[in-house]
């Protein structure tokens, strides 16, 4: 079974997001507390796709309202990019998670509950037609991009596909995880780089 068989027969943005709900495409639902589905403007030129819902999110039912969320708002805001203006979703739907004492600990989602999700991802990108989609970490570019797509090698290189760019770049949470100071206040400009270089392609396309 994949998300496939839990679609709604209209695929509107509204109609996607109530259907997520009784999604049991793959494992996860079991253990989520709802499913999160993506934010924002359904006329938003960029579309900005994380991993998976993390703790806080799996309780709001928002994507990116935790740390990870924090850092991702302080690099938009740097970029001159509004939250508001932006489409935010992620790769999976439902938290994937292990126990670690009293805490829920991200625990990344298999290939297979990665593929079983991506039909909720395939429509939310139709529904939306933006111009350029910004992949926040390597879950989300190997979707977007293949299993081969290494964000290290082409990080912040736009590829142009069915007229609108795809970019890749650094996780926030990867941001946070980095040990030294000097490599997270890198890492982070870089993200705002390549946030200043999708919204420099919408008004590019634009034209
Ligand atoms: N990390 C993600 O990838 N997505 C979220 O929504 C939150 C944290
Ligand atoms: Fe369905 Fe995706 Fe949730 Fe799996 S993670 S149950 S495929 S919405």
């Amino acid at each position: 079974m994949t998300a496939k068989d839990f679609l709604p027969k209209t695929k509107s943005l509204a109609a996607l997001q109530s259907a997520v709900q009784n999604c049991q495409g793959c494992e996860l639902y079991q253990r989520a507390t709802q499913a999160v589905f993506g934010h924002g403007p359904a006329t938003a030129s960029i579309v900005i796709i994380g991993e998976q819902p993390g703790n806080e999110e799996d309780l709001a039912g928002l994507p990116f309202v935790g740390p990870a969320g924090h850092r991702l708002d302080q690099a938009m805001q740097e970029a001159g990019i509004l939250r508001e203006s932006v489409y935010l979703t992620n790769a999976v739907k439902h938290f994937s998670w292990e126990e670690r004492g009293p805490r829920r600990l991200h625990k990344r989602p298999s290939s297979r509950e990665i593929k079983a999700c991506e039909p909720w991802l395939a429509n939310e990108l139709v529904a939306i037609n933006a111009k350029v989609v910004v992949c926040l970490g390597a879950v989300a570019a190997q979707v977007m991009l293949g299993r081969e797509f290494k964000i290290t090698m082409s990080r912040g290189q736009p590829i142009l596909k069915n007229d609108k760019y795809t970019i890749a770049t650094w996780h926030p949470s990867a941001i946070l995880r980095a040990p030294e100071k000097v490599r997270r206040d890198e890492m982070h400009r870089e993200l705002v780089t390549d946030l200043q270089l999708a919204s420099s392609l919408c008004s590019e396309n634009a034209d």
